[in-house]
């Protein structure tokens, strides 16, 4: 798979930019602050639905602009596809080839990638929701409904909410039923996904660390089961049990918004016991195995966006990256380039400055 070209329009601090990518390295080269994480983020938005880094979408609209819009043509397996998007203060609207989607499970799926970014420490040293952020953004990209699921439960968790607060305990349980069942999806995919990635990052992580480490990857939460169904029944009875307690703290305690996503190595908890070097090793290892499962799971290589993270490596961990990630087209940030000749492959260079483009081959 790879991505033929990208246009931004009024999307943060690019009024108007187009970039045509080559299908090897692509360097997206300039100082601080000049706009290279905005091109990867313009980017993933194809692929994860929503920005990795705005907490409010209106946000990516370029100041005093009403709209924003993007368009991305890509290559997927011979085929040419064309998807825009267009940001509004309110909403936004998606088309696939010229066809309007209504919702973004019809737009997903189609592209995809895997974001190295120097944030991904977070998910290991932060807490729980960095790391249902890594689930939902990556399994929204490749398991077929599971964003339209996620946003229902979403929905249907904010309207539980709000009975909590007005203390209306009566209507309680239809909501219960309602959310248990859209909790089971989510929970019961995650816990799928996760075993599946969980044992590749293990085997991966044992080849990376020279201590030969163990690092287990566990998917953590209070709901108990191994089917969809018993996820659902024992998920509708901790919303009852908890229904007297939740009043009182005017939120839901229990379901997937509240699970976690562990890593320990040697029966250690990363989050606290890790060294960074142990932490980038977990990052990688997981990273690699996502492009592994997609390979396997799609038949293509993703497209790999590499923010800021590459040129903190020796030549030598480059060579090692770029290998692993087998030939697959790779878009990079960086502040600094000079190695250009010792990775022997061909480089396409975009110096930025202040939305500003020009291109060296
Ligand atoms: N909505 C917006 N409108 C205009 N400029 C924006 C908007 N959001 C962010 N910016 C600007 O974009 C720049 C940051 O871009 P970024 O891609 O993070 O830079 P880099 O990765 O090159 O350091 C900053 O100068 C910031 O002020
Ligand atoms: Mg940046």
């Amino acid at each position: 798979m790879n991505i033929e070209r990208i246009d931004l329009q009024n999307f943060r601090s690019y009024s108007y930019t187009n970039l045509t990518f080559s299908p090897n390295l692509n360097i997206l080269l300039g100082q601080n602050a000049v706009g290279k994480t905005t091109i990867l983020e313009a980017i993933s938005m194809f692929s994860y639905g929503r920005s990795v880094r705005a907490k409010q979408e209106k946000e990516l609209i370029q100041f005093g602009q009403e709209q924003s819009q993007l368009r991305i043509l890509f290559n997927q397996r011979g085929k040419h596809v064309d998807m825009a998007m267009k940001i509004m203060q309110k909403g936004k609207q998606i088309k696939v080839n010229g066809v309007p989607k209504k919702n973004l499970s019809e737009f997903l799926g189609q592209l995809h990638v895997i974001l190295f970014s120097p944030d991904d420490l977070y998910m290991i040293k932060l807490g729980p929701e960095e790391r249902r952020k890594f689930l939902n953004l990556n399994m929204g990209q490749f398991i077929n409904g599971f964003v339209d699921q996620l946003r229902r439960y979403n929905q249907l968790l904010l309207q539980r909410n709000s009975l909590l607060r007005m203390r209306q305990l009566g209507p309680l349980s239809v909501w219960d039923e309602q959310l248990s069942e859209a909790g089971a999806v989510v929970l019961y995919a995650r816990k799928l996904f996760v075993e599946i990635i969980a044992k590749r990052t293990t085997n991966i992580y044992e080849q990376l660390s020279s201590q030969s480490e163990c690092l287990q990857m566990t998917y953590k939460t209070s709901t108990k089961g191994a089917t969809e169904a018993e996820y659902r029944e024992s998920l509708y009875r901790q919303l009852q049990q908890s229904a007297t307690s939740d009043i009182e703290k005017g939120y839901t305690t229990v379901g997937p918004h509240r699970d976690d996503l562990t890593f320990h190595i040697d029966d250690r908890v990363a989050a606290r016991f890790a060294s960074q070097g142990q932490i980038r090793t977990i990052i990688l290892a997981l990273k690699f195995a996502l492009f592994d499962y997609i390979v396997e799971k799609t038949q293509e290589l993703p497209v790999i966006l590499l923010d800021d993270v590459f040129s903190e490596l020796d030549v030598l961990r480059q060579e090692h990256l770029l290998t692993r990630l087998q030939g697959a087209q790779t878009i990079l940030t960086t502040t600094y380039w000079g190695n250009k000749k010792e990775l022997g492959i061909p480089v396409k260079v975009f110096n930025i400055a202040h939305g500003i483009l020009s291109v060296e081959e």
